[in-house]
């Protein structure tokens, strides 16, 4: 995957950072060490020395081997040695080398020629935050929802409360977010204006990315608008390629887009690509089934319909609700 230039230097500079603290980290413990030992100092110059030792037993010809094996044997004595003073000293580690976050690569991003697991996912995470960049929204959180807006009378007998029904989905959606993975299916969040399906929306991503995932949020409009302008070569930037392959996306307010051929089979590609792949999608829209097949055509809604897990958001518009308490108070 190409990522932006920009998003390399940033996940490169956030490697560099890690191993300066690291080695900054190693050499301070040197230090200290020394101080409370100042054998350890002697150890720590002959385990350095052995590599020169090798290669003057080489150069001195003779038997190699057997040379080879005493100054490897005497390096273990000195290695156990060192191990035992730094635990003697409380330092909880057996030698003075760097505590690197990735001990696959000891945060050089690369290892065994490829790029390393830690470099991509900072490479994702990079790209993820930059397409979220320039939101003006607020965080939102599930332990801001309250159910006292939603009427807890039943529509009709055996029928749930549009308070009870909101309280499972507020349930549902937040252990979703707590325990999501890249296996965890799709959603469709539908209903009417201000009942809450961008909090809720918002609430998932914010979950999702502080566990870790790369997760695009985007508003429908801001989203295809973006597509558009780098389809066409009015913008640079990757934000399609972005869109295809971060853990999690969230499409808010599809249907408020503007009506585009264009929509309609990037909409398609960004679905189908996504379920292809096996990765989930959060979509929040005020279109009925209806609303969404003739804007979308059927392609793409029967893709929807066979794989996203539905929840109808009920009730009446939040904001106006708190607007009217506010003008009475
Ligand atoms: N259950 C809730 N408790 C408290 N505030 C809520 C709740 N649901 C929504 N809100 C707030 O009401 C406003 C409208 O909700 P929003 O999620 O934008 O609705 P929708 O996206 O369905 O149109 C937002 O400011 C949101 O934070
Ligand atoms: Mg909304
Ligand atoms: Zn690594």
């Amino acid at each position: 995957m190409a990522y932006d230039p920009e998003i390399y230097a940033a996940a490169v500079k956030t490697l560099a950072a890690r191993r300066a603290a690291a080695e900054q980290d190693a050499a301070l413990l040197r230090e200290r060490a020394c101080a409370q030992f100042p054998r350890l100092k002697e150890i720590d110059a002959a385990l350095a020395a052995t590599g020169t030792h090798i290669a003057h037993a080489i150069l001195e010809g003779g038997n190699i081997d057997a040379a080879i094996a005493r100054i490897q044997a005497e390096n273990e004595c000195l290695q156990a040695e060192m191990a035992e003073l730094l635990q003697k000293g409380g330092f909880g580690v057996r030698n003075f080398a760097p505590l690197y976050t990735c001990p696959l690569c000891d945060d050089t991003g690369y290892h065994g020629g490829n790029m390393c697991t830690c470099l991509s996912k900072l490479l994702k995470e990079q790209a993820a935050a930059r397409v979220c960049k320039g939101l003006s929204s607020d965080p939102k959180r599930f332990s801001d929802l309250s159910l006292s807006f939603y009427d807890d009378t039943p529509p009709a007998e055996r029928a749930l409360s549009p308070r009870e029904r909101m309280r499972r989905i507020f349930a549902y959606c937040e252990q979703y977010a707590a325990a999501f993975s890249t296996h965890a299916p799709s959603l469709l969040l539908r209903g009417a204006t201000g009942t809450g399906k961008t909090h809720v929306s918002l609430a998932i991503a914010g979950t999702v990315a502080e566990n870790g995932f790369s997760v695009v949020y985007q508003p429908a409009g801001r989203l295809f608008g973006l597509l558009e302008e780098e389809h066409f070569g009015r913008r640079s930037g990757n934000t399609l390629e972005t869109v295809l392959s971060c853990d999690l996306l969230v499409i808010d307010d599809l249907g408020t887009e503007f009506e585009t051929s264009f929509v309609a089979a990037t909409l398609y590609t960004i679905i189908n690509t996504r379920m292809l792949d096996g990765l989930p999608t959060v979509i929040s829209t005020n279109l009925t089934q209806e609303g969404l097949q003739s804007r979308y055509g059927d392609q793409t809604v029967s893709r929807i319909t066979g794989a996203f897990e539905p929840l109808l958001f009920v009730g009446k518009d939040i904001r106006q609700q708190k607007r009217t308490a506010a003008m009475r108070s």
